[in-house]
C-alpha cells in the first residue's frame, strides 16, 4: 500500500474519499462545500436529513451514484487538535475502503497542516488497513486491497514555511513506518502456535535485525542453561520446542554522545501457555497463543526504531518458551534458582510468565539502563481489575510513571497506574526458598508486579506493563480488527521519542 501526500478533489481519480471535519466548523467547511457543489447539493442535504453534527468518532457516508468517478464519500468527525481522534478517523477511512473493496483512497485531513497530524494520519491508515489473512484460501482469501492512499492537508492561513513540505513528507513516512511496526507486532501475535514457537519467533527477530543491520544475539537452550537462566529453563523444559533468549541492540548512528539515554525493553514471550501441569481449562486456551505479545512489542520496537532512528540507545529483549505439561515439565513444589541468584518455590505452573521475565529482567538490569520497561500478558487478574482494553502499569518511580501516562495519552492507548502494595509481599514468603512466585489470589496483578520487582537489581527507573487485556481483542477496536492489537508499541515509541528529545 502506497501512502503519499497530494491533492484530493472531487475530480480526482479515487474510488472512495474520506473528509475529516471538526464539529465546530462543519457548517462552513469549505472542503465539504466543494464536494457538495460537485454533487449538486446532495452532501449538505444528507447532512441535514441525518442531523449529522460531525461529532468526534461519528461518520456519515454518501454513495455518489455515478455523479462522480468517486464511488463513495465518508465524512468523519474529529475533535479540533486531537491527533488521537485523527489517527482513529484515518484508520476508519482505511477500514471503510477495505469493506467497499476500493483500491484508491483519498483522505482530506482536518485542521491546519502539522507534522503531528500527518504522522498520526500515516499511522492511522496503515493500522486501519491491517488484516491477518495469511491462512485464508479460496473464497476466504480477500481479492481487493488498497493500492494507494493520498492524504491531503488543508491550506493553512499562513504561508507555508520553507521546508514545511519536506517535514510533512518525513512525518508521513515515519507514521507509515510506525504503523507497519505495530502491524508486525500484530502479525506475530496472530500467528498460530504450531507455526510460531520460540525458535521461529527468534528467527523472525533475527531476520528483521539483519534487514536493518541491527545487532541481534540469540541464545539457544544450551546457552540459556550455561548462562544460568534457570527459571527460563524450568518453564521451557516441558516442551518439544526449546526456549530462546533474544537480545537486539539499536545504537544510533554517529559518535557516542554524552548524556545519551539507554532504554532497555523486555518482553514475555510464551508462544503458547497451556498452563503446564497446572493445565488451563479448554475454553479460551487457544487465545494463549497471544501470550508472547510482550515479546512481539520488543520485535515491533526494532522495526519502529529502524523507521524513526531516534538518538537513544535501545535494547529490545525477550524470553521465549512454550509452557506445556510433560514428563519433563517443571512442577509445583520444585525449587529453582535464577539468574539473579534468588531461589523460587514453584506453586502454580500457570504463573510461568513472571518466571521467564525474572531471568530476562535480571539480565536487563546488568545493562544498567536509564529506564527499564517490560511488557507481559501476565495476569487474568489485571483484566478483572481494569477490563480488557486497559493495561495495568506498575513502576518504582512515580515521576517516570507520570511521563509514561502522558505518552500513553498521546498515543491513544489506555493504561492505569496501579500501586505496588507492599503488604501483599507477605503472601510470597516461602518456607523453603527465598520466595514463592505466587501469593494470595486477591491482588493477583499487583503480586505479579511485586514478584518481578525482586529481579530488577539496582534499577531505579522501571515500568511493568501488564497487557493481558489489551494485547488481544475479542472485538474490533478503533484501530484494529479482532486478535492481536500491537498494544503498547505506540506508547513506547512516543516515550522513546520524547526521551530522545530530552524530555
Ligand atoms: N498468560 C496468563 C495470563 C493471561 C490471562 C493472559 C488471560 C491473557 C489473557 C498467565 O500466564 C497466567 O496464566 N496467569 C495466571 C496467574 C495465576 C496462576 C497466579 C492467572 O492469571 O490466572
Ligand atoms: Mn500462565
Ligand atoms: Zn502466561
Amino acid at each position: 500500500m502506497k501512502v503519499q501526500l497530494g491533492p484530493v478533489a472531487a475530480t480526482g481519480a479515487f474510488d472512495v474519499i474520506a473528509i475529516l471535519v471538526n464539529e465546530d466548523s462543519l457548517a462552513k467547511d469549505e472542503v465539504v462545500n466543494s464536494f457538495d457543489k460537485a454533487l449538486g447539493g446532495a452532501l449538505r442535504t444528507l447532512i441535514k436529513q441525518e442531523e449529522w453534527t460531525g461529532k468526534k468518532d461519528s461518520q456519515l457516508s454518501l454513495a455518489t451514484a455515478g455523479k462522480l468517478a468517486i464511488r463513495k464519500i465518508y465524512l468523519l468527525g474529529v475533535a479540533k487538535d486531537d491527533a488521537v481522534a485523527l489517527r482513529a478517523a484515518c484508520a476508519r477511512a482505511a477500514k471503510n475502503a477495505l469493506s467497499d473493496k476500493a483500491t484508491k483512497l483519498g483522505i482530506v485531513l482536518s485542521g491546519a497542516p502539522s507534522d503531528t497530524f500527518v504522522r498520526a494520519a500515516g499511522e492511522g491508515v496503515t493500522l486501519g488497513a491491517y488484516r491477518f489473512t495469511k491462512y485464508l484460501t479460496g473464497d476466504r482469501k480477500p481479492k481487493a486491497s488498497i493500492a494507494a492512499v493520498t492524504i491531503a492537508v488543508r491550506e493553512g492561513k499562513a504561508k507555508p514555511a520553507k521546508g514545511a513540505q519536506a517535514a510533512l513528507t518525513d512525518a508521513l513516512t515515519k507514521g507509515v513506518g510506525v504503523g507497519q511496526a505495530v502491524n508486525l507486532t500484530r502479525d506475530l501475535v496472530n500467528e498460530p502456535p504450531n507455526e510460531l514457537y520460540p525458535e521461529t519467533l527468534a528467527e523472525r527477530a533475527k531476520a528483521l535485525c539483519s534487514t536493518h543491520k541491527i545487532k541481534c544475539a540469540v541464545w539457544d537452550h544450551k546457552k540459556i542453561q550455561a548462562e544460568g537462566m534457570k527459571l527460563l529453563h524450568a518453564v521451557g523444559r516441558g516442551s518439544r520446542h526449546e526456549p530462546r533468549f533474544v537480545h537486539m541492540t539499536y545504537t544510533p548512528a554517529g559518535p557516542a554522545k554524552k548524556g545519551r539515554k539507554k532504554i532497555v525493553v523486555v518482553g514475555k514471550g510464551l508462544t503458547f501457555d497451556s498452563g503446564g501441569l497446572c493445565i488451563k481449562q479448554a475454553a479460551g486456551m487457544g487465545d494463549m497463543k497471544c501470550d508472547m505479545a510482550g515479546a512481539a512489542v520488543s520485535v515491533g520496537l526494532v522495526a519502529a526504531l529502524a523507521a524513526l532512528k531516534p538518538d537513544v540507545e535501545v535494547h529490545a529483549i525477550f524470553a521465549a518458551a512454550e509452557n506445556m505439561p510433560d514428563g519433563n515439565a517443571y512442577r509445583p513444589g520444585d525449587i529453582w534458582g535464577s539468574l539473579d541468584g534468588k531461589t523460587v518455590e514453584i506453586i502454580n505452573t500457570d504463573a510461568e510468565g513472571r518466571l521467564v521475565l525474572a531471568d530476562a529482567l535480571a539480565y536487563a538490569a546488568k545493562l544498567e539502563p536509564d529506564v527499564l520497561i517490560d511488557h507481559a500478558t501476565l495476569t487474568g487478574a489485571c483484566m478483572i481489575a481494569l477490563g480488557s482494553a486497559t493495561a495495568g502499569m506498575y513502576s518504582n518511580d512515580d515521576a517516570l510513571a507520570a511521563k509514561y501516562v502522558k505518552a500513553a495519552k498521546e498515543a491513544g492507548e489506555s493504561l492505569w497506574h496501579m500501586p505496588l502494595i507492599e503488604d501483599l509481599r507477605e503472601s510470597m514468603k516461602s518456607d523453603c526458598a527465598d520466595l514463592k512466585h505466587t501469593g494470595d489470589r486477591y491482588g493477583g496483578s499487583i503480586i505479579g508486579g511485586l514478584f518481578l520487582r525482586e529481579f530488577i537489581g539496582k534499577t531505579k527507573h522501571w515500568i511493568h506493563m501488564d497487557i493481558a487485556g489489551p494485547a488481544f481483542a475479542e472485538r474490533p477496536t478503533a484501530l484494529s480488527p479482532k486478535g492481536g492489537t500491537g498494544y503498547g508499541l505506540l506508547t513506547l515509541v512516543h516515550f522513546i521519542e520524547s526521551t530522545a528529545a530530552g524530555h
